[in-house]
């Protein structure tokens, strides 16, 4: 009998790089890999990377020279690597990592099955190429029969903003919108499995369908996904500042179905920052869009993105972040220390603030959002939220599901509310999560004259 090939796959990097992962795995499966947790018993491990800044592009080299020791002994371990420092580097690092066997870029994951296929006769292969036309979205499969509550969605790839730091325009290539009709469809089989959230997914999806013709903007992809029976609930990440429309921002009043919840960078708060990051929009047009979100939705929760320390940031303009974040009032903040990339536009800047300085300002900006997101948290304590329960908590001993807004709520009841929209009293509040009760924990408790 033949032996079955196992397949184990390292994801880095953000939800994108996810999502391909597990595109690779449906892919890889066709031709007779299964997926394993243990990297010492594959036959091929793909490292799925990213190299939007320096911390996790390290990594990946650190995983590499880990798995290097498996190829000893003459076993045979196909090792490849994928997505972002890959279709960076490209060749070089066939040529600079000896017991490299494959390397394909972010537009190439249908081509892996036949690289695969001459890897096990000893070839070593490097394909990078980008593919700037719809067709790249058609090229593997979107779908891999999967069940779950919640399900990410590709609707578009690549980004054309270019901001002065990013490297994501360039390693991902130009944007492209999936077709509508091709988005719907997925959605109504997601639906029909017992699929009841969606998070709409793209590097800028908000500029969705925008270079295409006769597809709906990102306003109408959203109605009509909310319209897919059996799906209870819409989020969508990430979005540009720039692209929030008028019609968009409708939506969050208008559809309940789109949760209350928008995940907006701003990356910074100083206008002479932001001018120098090429974000197309200020401080005061960032707020104005804030204040927009609010207004349609009362209690809508707003995370980001922020960076510290990009050149010439100086004490000021860092003060304007901190006093951008408690206007906002962030639920949560992926904070950064700028970090040159090159080849961007801003690695023609001196980088000029020095890493102390950077470390400094990143710690004064996470204590602050700590104190913002401890006290958003506590505001819920007291309230009844609607928790779409997505499944028993890791230690097993409680359901745990996200508010329309995304706070993680943990409770008691039954497994059988899994998949359910349920009413959760908060009771306590902590910094990463919500605790709380059903009502029928509630009612019972009342009964036995607990409460
Ligand atoms: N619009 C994108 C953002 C991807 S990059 C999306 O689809 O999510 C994620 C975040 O990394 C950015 O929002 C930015 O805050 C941070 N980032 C990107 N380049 C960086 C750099 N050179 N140094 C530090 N942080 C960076
Ligand atoms: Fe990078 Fe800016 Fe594009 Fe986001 S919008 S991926 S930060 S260039
Ligand atoms: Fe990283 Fe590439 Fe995503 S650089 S953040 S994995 S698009």
């Amino acid at each position: 009998m033949i032996r079955e090939k196992l397949l184990y796959v390292e994801t880095f990097g953000c939800q994108m790089n996810v999502s391909d992962s597990e595109k690779i795995v449906a892919l890889l499966s066709k031709v007779g890999y299964h997926p394993t947790q243990d990297s010492s018993r594959a036959d091929l491990i793909i490292l799925n990377t990213c190299s939007v800044r320096e911390k996790p592009e390290k990594k990946v080299y650190s995983s590499l020279g880990r798995f290097k020791g498996l190829k000893k002994g003459g076993r045979r371990l196909i090792l490849a690597v994928g997505g972002c420092v890959a279709q960076q580097e490209g060749e070089r690092l066939l040529e600079n990592i000896p017991y490299l066997d494959i390397v394909f870029g972010t537009h190439n994951l249908h081509l892996l099955p036949d690289m695969v296929r001459r890897a096990e006769e000893g070839a070593r292969l490097a394909e990078t190429g980008f593919i700037d036309s719809e067709e790249r979205l058609d090229l593997f499969p979107v779908e891999d029969g999967a069940g779950g509550v919640s399900r990410f969605v590709t609707v578009m790839q690549g980004c054309d903003n270019f901001c002065s730091y990013c490297i994501v325009p360039y390693v991902r290539g130009r944007e492209i919108s999936r077709r509508s009709a091709e988005i719907i469809r997925e959605i109504t089989e997601m639906a029909e499995r017992g699929v009841r959230e969606v998070t709409l997914l793209g590097q800028n999806v908000n500029s969705y369908g925008l270079k295409s013709s006769g597809e709906p903007d990102f306003a109408g992809l959203l109605r009509q996904v909310a319209d897919i029976p059996g799906i209870e609930r819409v989020r969508f990440t990430t979005s540009h500042p720039k692209d929030i429309s008028p019609p968009l921002i409708a939506c969050f009043a208008e559809n309940v179905k789109v949760c209350g919840h928008i995940h907006l960078p701003a990356q910074s708060g100083s206008e002479a920052v932001l001018a120098r990051m090429n974000r197309g929009y200020g401080r005061k047009e960032y707020l104005e869009k804030i204040a927009a979100l609010k207004a349609a939705r009362p209690g809508i929760q707003i995370t980001g993105d922020m960076i510290v320390g990009f050149p010439g940031e100086g004490e000021a303009d860092f003060q304007d972040t901190l006093s951008l974040m408690e206007e906002v009032g962030y639920a949560d903040l992926f904070s950064f220390k700028y970090s040159v990339r090159s080849g961007t536009g801003a690695a023609g800047y001196p980088d000029d603030v020095a890493g102390a300085v950077k470390q400094e300002r990143l710690s004064r900006l996470q204590e602050l959002q700590r104190k913002i997101t401890l006290e958003g948290n506590r505001s819920f304590v007291g309230t009844i939220q609607e928790v779409l329960v997505e499944g028993v908590n890791r230690r097993g001993d409680q359901l745990f599901g996200r508010t329309s807004g995304n706070r993680v709520v943990n409770f008691s009841g039954p497994p059988s509310l899994i998949g359910s929209i349920t009413e959760v009293a908060i009771t306590r509040a902590f910094q990463n999560s919500l605790l709380g009760e059903t009502r029928t924990s509630r009612q019972l408790a009342a009964a036995s004259g607990i409460l």
